[in-house]
C-alpha cells in the first residue's frame, strides 16, 4: 500500500513521484518530477488536482491510505494541461457524480475538450467561494502561468495555497517539504522550472503575485516538486525577481564550433569578460543541454553566442538553441546585450543570421556582429579580445 502524507490537518499529499522522468517536452528533468494532488477530508471530500496519465494506480492507491474513493464529493482542476488532468477520467469513473470544478471559461473548455460533456462541472472565477464543511475554498485564476486556464485555490482557514505549477520544481524527492531536502538544489529546479515553463509570461507572473499578495499564507503546495513551508517567502522573494525582469552584470557564452575558430573566439570573448570582472559561464552546444542554458538567460544581461557559416546559414545547434530562446525570452525586456560572433570561410552568414535573431529576441547588439575569416591567427583574436574589453567599458560608463 503507498501512503499519503498528512501536510496540515486533514489534508494529505496524495500525488506522484516520477523518479525516471528525464525529459518534459523538450526539458531535461535530471531529477525526475512529481505530479502533486492533495485530498481535504471535510464534510465534503474534496480532491486537488490529478496526475499524468499512466500514474493512475498509484494516486488511487495513496487516496485508498486514507479515504475511499469512490467517496470523493469535489474534484478541484487547477489546470487542464495533461500531467494535472490526465486522470480525471479514472478517477470520475470511482465517484461519477462529483462537481468537477475549474476555472471559467478556458479551464471548462479544456476540460471538456480533452475529456468530453458528461462531468458535473462547476466553473469558477476569481474570487469565488466554495464551503466544503468547516473550510471554505477560494479561487483566484493566475492566466498564462502557465496556460490561459491556470488557477489556485486557497483555503484560509489553513493559511494554504494550492499553487499548481507556480512555484513548482521538476524534482522527484521522498521527501515532502523544503526544510527536509537540500534548499540550494531545490531553489535551482524552481529557477530551471520558471525559465523553461513561465518565462514568456513574466507580466502574468507579477500580477498572479499581485492577487495573492493578501492572502495570509503558511503552506504553498505547488502541484509539482517540493512544498515550501519554511522557506515560502525566499520562493515569493525569487519569483518577484525573476518576473521583473531585471538582469545581473552577468555574461553567457553560448556556441558550437566546426573546425575550432568559433571556439577559439568564444574563449577570448570569455576571457575579455573575466578581465572586466563580470562573471561568465561558457557552453559548448555539442555538450550542454538548451533547457540547462535557459535557466542562466533568466538573469544573465550579456549573451554572447556563435556559429561559423554552414550552408549559409548558422549551425543547427544553435538554430535549435536560437528558436528556444524565441519561444521564452519575455516581450518587452529591457537592458539585455547580445553579442553575435562567429568565423566563415567565404560569407559572414551564420554570424548575420545569430544576429537576426538575438535581435528578434529583443537583445540589443551594441557590438555589432563579430566575424572571424578562416582559421584563428593571434593577431586577430588579440583584437577580438579588445573589442570586447572595450566595449564592455563602454557599456558600463
Ligand atoms: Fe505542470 Fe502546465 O503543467
Amino acid at each position: 500500500m503507498l501512503h499519503a502524507v498528512e501536510i496540515k490537518p486533514d489534508i494529505y499529499w496524495v500525488g506522484v513521484i516520477d523518479w525516471n522522468e528525464r525529459n518534459f517536452h523538450g526539458y531535461t528533468t535530471d531529477r525526475g518530477s512529481t505530479y502533486n494532488a492533495y485530498l481535504i477530508k471535510d464534510e465534503k471530500l474534496t480532491l486537488i488536482d490529478t496526475c499524468k496519465p499512466g500514474f493512475e494506480d498509484e494516486l488511487i492507491e495513496r487516496l485508498e491510505d486514507v479515504c475511499d474513493p469512490t467517496k470523493i464529493d469535489i474534484l478541484i482542476s487547477n489546470h487542464v494541461e495533461q500531467d494535472h488532468s490526465g486522470s480525471i477520467p479514472r478517477i470520475m469513473e470511482l465517484c461519477p457524480n462529483a462537481l468537477l470544478v475549474t476555472g471559467a471559461p478556458h479551464g471548462l473548455s479544456g476540460l471538456k475538450a480533452h475529456y468530453g460533456d458528461g462531468y458535473n462541472y462547476h466553473p469558477v472565477k476569481t474570487g469565488d467561494e466554495l464551503s466544503i464543511g468547516k473550510r471554505t475554498l477560494s479561487f483566484v485564476q493566475t492566466t498564462m502561468v502557465h496556460w490561459p486556464d491556470n488557477m489556485v485555490t486557497y483555503s484560509a482557514s489553513d493559511k494554504l495555497l494550492f499553487s499548481n505549477d507556480a512555484f513548482g520544481q521538476h524534482f522527484a524527492s521522498s521527501k515532502r517539504f523544503d526544510d527536509e531536502e537540500d534548499l540550494p538544489e531545490i531553489l535551482a529546479q524552481a529557477k530551471k522550472y520558471y525559465a523553461n515553463i513561465v518565462m514568456p509570461y513574466a507580466k502574468n507572473v507579477a500580477k498572479a503575485l499581485e492577487a495573492v499578495a493578501p492572502l495570509d499564507i503558511d503552506i504553498i503546495a505547488p502541484a509539482h516538486g517540493i512544498i515550501w513551508r519554511s522557506h515560502k517567502d525566499e520562493i515569493l522573494s525569487r519569483y518577484r525577481r525573476w518576473s521583473s525582469m531585471e538582469t545581473e552584470e552577468y555574461a553567457l557564452i553560448v556556441y558550437d564550433s566546426m573546425w575550432h575558430t568559433t571556439e577559439a573566439m568564444a574563449l577570448q570573448i570569455a576571457d575579455a569578460f573575466m578581465e572586466s570582472g563580470i562573471p561568465v559561464r561558457l557552453f559548448d552546444l555539442k555538450v550542454n543541454h538548451i533547457s540547462d542554458i535557459m535557466t542562466e538567460t533568466l538573469t544573465a544581461k550579456y549573451l554572447a553566442v556563435g556559429s561559423p557559416t554552414l550552408n549559409s546559414g548558422m549551425l543547427p545547434t544553435v538554430a535549435a538553441f536560437l528558436c528556444y530562446l524565441r519561444g521564452l525570452t519575455p516581450k518587452g525586456r529591457a537592458g539585455i546585450v547580445g553579442i553575435p560572433f562567429g568565423s566563415y570561410g567565404w560569407a559572414p552568414l551564420g554570424p548575420k543570421k545569430v544576429a537576426e535573431e538575438l535581435e528578434a529576441c529583443g537583445y540589443a547588439l551594441p557590438l555589432g556582429t563579430l566575424t572571424h575569416q578562416w582559421t584563428e591567427d593571434e593577431a586577430g583574436l588579440d583584437e577580438l579580445h579588445q573589442t570586447i574589453r572595450e566595449g564592455i567599458a563602454k557599456l558600463r560608463d
